[in-house]
Order: C-alpha cells, then structure tokens, then sequence
C-alpha cells in the first residue's frame, strides 16, 4: 500500500511538472487589440486554456492549439491562443493551461488606447542567455508599463536550439517576467539558422502564421511597423523573392504618417569587423535600399552589430533628406559581447556607442519620433543619446 501510495505521489509530480506551463509571452495579433498568449509545456496538456479577467470576479474562457516541437532530445508542446477584440485602454489578468495540466502564475497586461497615443517600444537586439545585460531593467519596466511593447530584431538566447534546446528553455523563461506582460515582436537572425530556424519558427507566434513568424506588419499609433527576414538572403534566396514580392505590396499599402521597418542585419554600419553592413557591396542593402526609398520608409532598425549607431536620412551611402534614418541596436548584451567600430566616423555616423544597452522609442505624433539610448553599463542605467526624429 505504501509502496503504491508512493508511486502515484512519484507519478503525479512528474505529470504536474511536465505539464505546467512555462515560456509564456504574448505578442499582438492582427490587431492591437488581438492579443496572442504562448507557452509551452514538456507534456501533452488535454486543452490550451487562457483565462482572463479584469475583475477577478469574471473569467473569460478561451481555448487553442497545441503543435509538438522536437529539439534533439527535448520534445514540448506549444500553445497558442488568440484573445480577439478585447477592449481598449484595459488591463486585464489571464493565466494559462488547464485543470488537469496546471496553471501558470496570473500574469496581466494593458491593451492600447483606441487613438491619440504614442506608443512606446523597447528596441534591441543580440540578447543571449548569459551576458544578457538589459533584460533585468527591461522585465521592471515591462511589468510598470514604462513601454507598450518590445521589438528584439534578431538573435536569441545564443542559441535557441544549444543543449537540446534547453538554452532556448532558460532564455524563454528569462524573458518571461517581460514577455508575458507586453507584447514581444520579434524578427529572425542569423543565430536562429539551426535547423532551418524550428526555434524561432516554433517558439514566437507573430501575426503571420502562415509564413512562420518571417515577416509581417502591424499598425500603432502613428506608426506603421514591417518586420522581414534578412537572412533569406543569406540562407534562402526563392524565400527572399517571395519576401520581396510580399514586402514590395504591403509598403505600398501603408497608409501611416511613419513608416519604420525591422529586420536583423543592418544595410549601413561603421563597425570593424568586416560584415555585410560595412562592405561597398552590401547584400541587404543592394536588395532592399532602393525599395524601402521608393516606398517612403522612415526609420530601417537593424541589430547585429553588438553596438549601437544612428545615421541621418540618408540614401545611397549618402546623407539625404528624401532617405531613411538607420539605426542599430544590438548591444543588449550577449556572449559574444562588443563589436567594435572604425576609427574613421562616416559623414551619415551621428552617434555611436558600444556600451550595452537598448532603445526607446516613442511614436509621439505625425511629425516627431523620439529615441532615447539607455547604456546599462553602469549601475543605474543612463540615458547615453537622446534624439528627436523629424518627418
Ligand atoms: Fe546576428
């Protein structure tokens, strides 16, 4: 009797741990006010449950889809599920899994005002598991609504898929404290490639499904946002053309005061160390340059490069007012650590920094951007640059 007593006590804590969920993030829909919740769990859950609330008193119920996701040795299951047309302006508290499965702790978000706002957006990327200098100061500030959402342009966990994708496991769940209470938009780098990028592809939930997280647009305040895939060009040119058809219909369909793109390798850097950015002949930017200037884009943010580098308007490897703002943001702090810059200072350079650190930057209206650089290199963090962006 003992002996079954203890067994089924084994059995159980084994089935509660691996069925509770843990990884979870949100990330908007199609919508502002769609919301998608994701997590994941090492066992099969029989639902994918998201409660949510704003009174405590009243739970809205709504269930998902679970996909299995086999990294080397280490098999989970993903839940996604969809919360539509939730009202504005509105915090709301959910918690995810199921009766049977186990509960998540109760996480809340705040959905976005239905006009007149300027939303906020914590801009990085190139954050690992270790080294990852920014995140403490980005899960205070996510949980205290200091921003409205993040935009991590590439590059995760260092990597994703490392140890059996436990890396990818601890990274997800370090991000969590942020993650699970703002949305976090994400586009893919050159650290997801593993296995033709089944972490990036399997782990984020990015209102574009059907093409695997790789790009997709969404519109806030007075922005209109369009993520895309750098590294097709490295790794997949059919998936860039077919990209490049995508992205040449939807910029042409935007319709906001602000156009501002992200994709993870930048098309102008003055670093050292020889990549794509700082060569004559530039891959992205022969392959996009003259289609984002053609299309009005604003601002081109890009990561990669472990620093950080704002350009004036330029076009053609020259400043010009009719071009595009590039920034680069991707000292968020990783293993890898700096990437260092040329001694010479190009003409379109305003500022540049290797400290570690992220952006913020604020939609304020029609006419005005704001970016503000945090350097987290000494404790507290400080405001390094700070610039307002013109139409
Ligand atoms: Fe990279």
């Amino acid at each position: 009797m003992l002996f079954t007593i203890v067994l089924f006590s084994l059995l159980h804590t084994a089935i509660a741990l691996d069925s509770q969920p843990n990884q979870v993030h949100i990330s908007y829909g199609f919508a502002p006010n769609d919301i998608y919740v994701t997590w994941n769990t090492y066992a099969q859950t029989k639902t994918s449950t998201v409660q949510y609330t704003t009174d405590f008193l009243n739970y809205h119920t709504v269930t998902g889809t679970q996909a299995k996701f086999i990294q080397g040795t280490n098999t989970q299951f993903v839940s996604r599920v969809l919360l539509s047309a939730l009202n504005f302006s509105t915090r709301y508290f959910y918690r995810v899994g199921d009766d049977l499965g186990g509960w998540s702790n109760m996480f809340y978000f705040k959905t976005v005002p239905y006009s007149n706002f300027s939303p906020k957006f914590a801009v990085f990327g190139d954050m690992g598991l270790t080294n990852a200098r920014s995140l403490p100061y980005l899960q205070r500030m996510a949980q205290d609504n200091e921003f409205d959402a993040v935009l991590h342009v590439g590059d995760f966990g260092y990597d994703l898929h490392d140890q059996n994708g436990e890396i990818g496991d601890q990274f997800m769940n370090g991000i969590e404290p942020a993650a699970a209470h703002m949305p976090y938009m994400t586009a893919v780098g050159n650290h997801e490639s593993y296995h033709n990028y089944s972490n990036y592809k399997n782990r984020f939930t990015m209102p574009a499904v059907a093409n695997d997280n790789f790009y997709y647009n969404f519109t806030l305040g007075d922005a209109c946002f369009i993520a895309y895939s750098t590294e097709f060009y490295f790794t997949d040119i059919k998936a860039a053309l077919v990209q490049f058809v995508w992205l040449n219909q939807t910029l042409q369909q935007q319709k906001c005061p602000w156009i501002i793109t992200y994709g993870h390798r930048p098309m102008y850097c003055s670093n050292s160390e020889h990549d794509d950015c700082s060569k004559v002949f530039s891959f992205i930017r022969m392959a996009l340059e003259q289609l984002f200037y053609d299309n009005h884009v604003d601002i081109a943010i890009a990561a990669h490069e472990h620093s950080f580098e704002i350009t004036t308007r330029m076009f053609n490897n020259k400043t010009d007012p009719t071009g595009m703002y590039h920034i680069v943001s991707g000292s968020a702090g990783c293993k890898e650590r700096h990437d260092p810059f040329k001694h010479k200072v190009p003409p379109w350079s305003v500022f540049r920094s290797i400290d570690y650190g992220f952006g913020m930057m604020e939609i304020k209206n029609a006419t005005h951007v704001h970016w503000r650089q945090y350097s987290v290199d000494h404790y507290p963090k400080k405001v390094i640059y700070e610039q307002w962006l013109t139409k």
